[in-house]
């Protein structure tokens, strides 16, 4: 074993991220390969297939690189959930995919609870019909672009075209699959019933599989391609929460964690399908052959962070460049010196419409509360208890199903911070945790390939042996008690601006 190591790839919508761990779950290397997101309206968000794709054949070749003739056992991939990649004959993306956060989609979605039937897309798919998903996508291409639609041969998500460019294979797993709204979640197949009501040709779609399943070795071309000296099987990985969740550690019933990345997520897993019959969380199929999953999502949450740092803190970021820290840090510094409650600044995190709790993509971001010895440092913090507090929105709709976590991991860029985690210790008023990796969704693309090639014999095993707990953190009464008196606040300005909004985006 001590010689073995395992890959995992994962698809961010910033970057892929490639790391290669020992069976330990240690990290021996890591790369990271950024590409562009295209906004061509408000609303709208797209990147190009080939972008993931030749970043993982780079971040695979400089991990290789840096192995020291380590033999790679296995490769797992995991990535951004619900991103429409469409593949012609000769197996060629014919467009950029339309990925997880576009709105553009609100007439289809319409479209299909009246094609399919609002009960019976529920019953089926355990959501009601959304924007985020992938068949709401799919349904827009063949209104919108119908000569592209008709050169559509095959139809995949984000981290299952990587694998194929590295396999030459064609699969989805069930927890990716669980978020194109065209799989049966209870019986983990294609809905024939929603494809028929759609008109969707069945054969676009790849074989399913589960997560910890071999979907091929790496091609002898492209393991030379990436310097591996002998082929690999690589795994079928899954979409990144479901991923995160095994690099957690969260693989029992009742476990949960909670990411902060471009997306924010807290997610529980269940032995039992859970349902929230107003739709407001996603009931999915869990990386762990046979489970279950709850979660529920915030659009813009780190994205948040990235827009005001982007936007309002050029001067912030150039200077921390000069000094060679990351402006992210000098944020946090700042933020940390602002009191809960952010002198009375509040901030919605819905830049990219929202899914948990409201489900509109109408939803807009907002700052309010702004008196004229309010600074851009209140915005700041603002901005972060706003992520936390459409989080703890999550956890309350959870308790609603009867799922209560006493424990979250955290996990995802945000967890780096040490204010945002006791921030979301106190606003969730749960215990807290980080696991041993940063990189959780890399580690459980990693582990799940160590079950494809027989390193681990399950999914449990192999988080047994490659995640620990660190970063224990209790709420403190105080802090949790000031929260929730801006947290009750914070859940009125929604519904006040929310017809405001719908006429801003349509005028
Ligand atoms: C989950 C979701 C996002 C993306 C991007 O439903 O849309 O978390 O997977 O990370």
């Amino acid at each position: 074993m001590e010689n073995i190591c395992l890959i995992g790839v994962d698809v961010g919508t910033s970057a892929t991220k490639t790391v290669a761990f020992d069976t330990c779950g240690k990290v021996l290397a890591e790369y990271s390969v950024e590409y562009p997101l295209y906004q061509p309206h408000n609303g709208w968000a797209e990147q190009e297939p080939d972008d993931w794709a030749n970043a993982a054949i780079i971040g695979l070749s400089e991990v290789i690189k840096a192995l020291d003739g380590k033999n790679v056992a296995g490769i797992g991939v995991s990535g951004q959930m619900h991103g429409l990649v469409m593949l012609d004959e000769e197996m060629k993306p014919i467009r950029r995919s339309i990925i997880w956060c576009d709105q553009r989609t609100v007439k289809e979605c319409e479209e299909i609870t009246e094609k399919v039937g609002k009960e019976r897309l529920f019953e089926i798919t355990c959501s009601p019909a959304l924007t985020g998903f992938t068949a709401s996508k799919l349904m827009w291409v063949k209104n919108n672009e119908p000569e592209v639609y008709a050169k559509c041969k095959h139809m995949l998500l984000p981290k299952d075209y990587v694998r194929y460019c590295l396999t030459g294979t064609l699969y989805m797993d069930y927890s990716d699959a669980s978020g194109t709204q065209l799989l049966d979640i209870k019986n983990r197949c294609w809905s024939k019933e929603i494809c028929d009501a759609l008109d969707i040709d069945m054969s676009i779609l790849p074989t399913l599989c589960d997560s910890c399943a071999d979907c091929g070795n790496i091609t002898v071309e492209t393991a030379k391609k990436i310097g591996l000296t002998e082929v690999c099987p690589v795994a079928a990985g899954a979409g990144d929460n479901a991923s995160a969740a095994v690099g957690c550690g969260v693989v029992e019933d009742g476990d949960a964690f909670a990411t902060i990345g471009t997306s924010g997520v807290v997610f529980a897993l269940t032995d039992k399908i859970k349902l929230d019959p107003k739709g407001r969380i996603h009931t999915f199929c869990s990386a762990v052959p046979g489970q279950w999953h709850v979660m529920g999502v915030t659009q813009a949450a780190g994205l948040s962070l990235k827009w005001i740092k982007d936007n309002l803190c050029v001067d912030i970021s150039e200077n921390a460049k000069k000094r060679g820290e990351s402006s992210y840090v000098v944020i946090d510094k700042i933020a940390a010196d602002i009191p809960i409650g952010s002198n009375g600044v509040m901030y919605l995190p819905y830049l990219m419409g929202e899914r948990t709790p409201h489900l509109d993509p109408y939803a807009r971001g907002a700052f309010i509360g702004l008196g004229g010895a309010n600074t851009r440092n209140d915005m700041l913090r603002a901005t972060m208890e706003g992520v936390s507090f459409s989080l703890k929105a999550c956890l309350e709709i959870f308790a609603q199903i009867g799922v209560e976590p006493n424990k979250t991991v955290l996990c995802g860029g945000g967890a780096k911070s040490s204010l945002w985690r006791n921030m979301l210790t106190d606003v969730f008023d749960t215990e807290t945790c980080t696991s041993s990796s940063t990189e959780s969704c890399a580690l459980g693309a990693a582990i799940l390939a160590g079950v494809a090639s027989g390193v681990y014999k399950t999914v449990k095993e192999g988080c047994v042996k490659s995640v620990f707990e660190n970063d224990v953190l209790s709420p403190n009464s105080e802090r949790t008690a000031a929260y929730k008196k801006y947290y009750s606040i914070y859940k009125k300005v929604y519904p006040a601006l929310k017809e405001i909004n719908i006429e801003l985006v349509n005028l």
